[in-house]
């Protein structure tokens, strides 16, 4: 058992997940066609003032995640690195929309991979529908008023306009 544990290939997914949406949805369900387990690794920074708390946000994830026993549910706070180091991982996952996504995560997968050069960085490629969906302009459409309805999980849409629009 041990040994089996030792060869899992663990990948990790981070990020704020604030709230989470039909994009990364869709990047777990790739993710796990690569590896044995995926860690969906919660940001745990309330200086990104985030619209859920960490526990909430953990908490929604289990949810949608309940069936799948390969998919584990952790928030994070420090250095990524370190939690990937601590659970076993060899990979990072981020998901890559846009250009701007690609300068925002190269000087990230570098600066990780000078801490930690054995942990390698994929990037996967949401579908093309979900391409252009961010939580932080899920987040001010769903603030001022506009529907969201098809770009997050139900439950999380309701949750989120709970949240912003009382
Ligand atoms: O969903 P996000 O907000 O784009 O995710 C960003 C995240 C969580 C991947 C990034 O902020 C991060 O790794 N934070 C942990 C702190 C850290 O390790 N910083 C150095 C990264 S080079």
């Amino acid at each position: 058992m041990a040994a089996r544990e030792k060869s899992q290939r663990i990948g990790v997914f981070p990020g704020s997940f604030d709230p989470i949406h039909n994009g990364h949805l869709d990047l777990v369900e790739r993710s796990l066609g690569l590896f044995d387990q995926v860690i969906v690794a919660v940001l745990d920074n309330e200086s990104k003032r985030p619209v859920f708390t960490v526990e909430e946000r953990v908490e929604m994830l289990e949810e949608l995640f309940e069936r799948r026993a390969s998919v584990r549910i952790e928030s994070f706070s420090g250095l990524l690195v370190d939690f990937a180091r601590a659970v076993s991982a060899g990979t990072l996952i981020r998901g890559l929309r846009t250009g701007a996504d690609f300068d925002y995560e190269l000087p990230m997968a570098l600066m990780n991979r000078r801490l930690f050069p054995e942990l390698e960085t994929i990037f996967l490629v949401p579908r093309a529908e979900y391409a252009d969906l961010s939580s932080s302009l899920i987040k001010e459409v769903c603030r001022l008023g506009g529907e969201v309805s098809g770009l997050l999980p139900e439950g999380v849409r309701k949750r989120l306009e709970g949240k912003l629009r009382g």
